[in-house]
């Protein structure tokens, strides 16, 4: 993703990247031409005085360590690194304190939007049965999504049914019970992300599905949302809020 980002960066002329954070110092040849300008340094305290935001992409220690480095430095932290727990998190709101910061597990523009939607109609047929359906390569380990996780904690926020469960595909007798989201996940191949969410009443369906073709849609999301966040005012950020402002009111 660090990668990903940095070449999004580069072409974008509204941006200057001003450099990269490595975990270890490499020998020269370990990285493909830098452009000149561009510092890669394992030391966040020569780079982020230079920087208005920080783009973080890595594992939680990691991600906790840079985003203190930004409270210290006064500069904007957005990170999509994934696996954070509650105390992560509640970590990352002290920070917040500080400076701007924006945590999303789903950084693609498609997967933001379809929450909103989803928030929408989730309140507009509050007695619709939901069920969503997402596929991934042969190789993901972990079950359900995060993002399938992601989606149906929209839903249940709109409806504000968080009491409701969750269930992770059925086997036996298992008949639907009300309220509950069942997640199924499938694993095949060499999809990206594909994400189906299906409302239902006894007459109808409806479903929204949404489909990653390559890594690069969550830098895409990451560096439109690193624009707008660099600058504001410290504070926790959602993705939806500054992607899609008004849109953003209806979830
Ligand atoms: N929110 C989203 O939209 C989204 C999208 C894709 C991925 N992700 C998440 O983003 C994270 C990174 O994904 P990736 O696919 O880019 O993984 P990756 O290819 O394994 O890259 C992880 C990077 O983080 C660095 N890193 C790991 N542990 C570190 C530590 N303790 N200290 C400093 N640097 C450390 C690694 O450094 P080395 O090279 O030295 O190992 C590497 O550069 C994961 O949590 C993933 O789930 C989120």
């Amino acid at each position: 993703m660090g990668r990903a980002v940095a070449e999004l960066a580069l072409q974008d002329p509204t941006v200057h990247l001003v450099g990269g954070l490595l975990r270890t110092r490499r020998a020269p040849g370990d990285l493909e031409a830098v452009p000149p300008g561009v510092q890669l340094t394992t030391d966040p305290a020569s780079l982020l005085p230079e920087a208005d935001v920080l783009i973080d992409f890595t594992a939680p220690e990691a991600t906790l360590q840079y985003a203190r480095a930004c409270a210290s430095h006064r500069c904007a932290f957005l990170t999509g690194t994934t696996g954070l727990d509650p105390g992560h998190l509640e970590e990352l709101r002290v920070v917040a304190a500080h400076v701007p910061v924006l945590h999303a597990s789903n950084f693609s523009l498609g997967i933001a939007l379809l929450r909103v939607f989803l928030s929408v109609l989730a309140r507009a047929l509050p007695d619709w049965d939901v069920e969503i359906v997402e596929q991934h390569h042969r190789y993901k380990r972990d079950a359900p999504s995060g993002t399938a996780l992601l989606l149906a904690a929209s839903i249940r926020s709109a409806r504000q049914e968080v009491a409701s469960e969750i269930v992770s595909g059925r086997r036996g007798i298992a008949p639907r019970q009300p309220g509950e989201i069942g997640i199924h996940a499938v694993r095949a191949g060499g999809e990206v992300g594909y994400h189906k969410v299906l409302f239902a009443s006894q007459d109808e369906l409806l479903s929204l599905s949404h489909r990653v073709y390559s890594r690069r849609a969550y830098a895409v999301g990451a560096v439109a949302a690193a624009k707008l966040l660099a600058g504001r005012s410290p504070g926790w950020y959602r993705i939806d809020e500054l992607l899609f402002p008004t849109l953003g009111q209806l979830a």
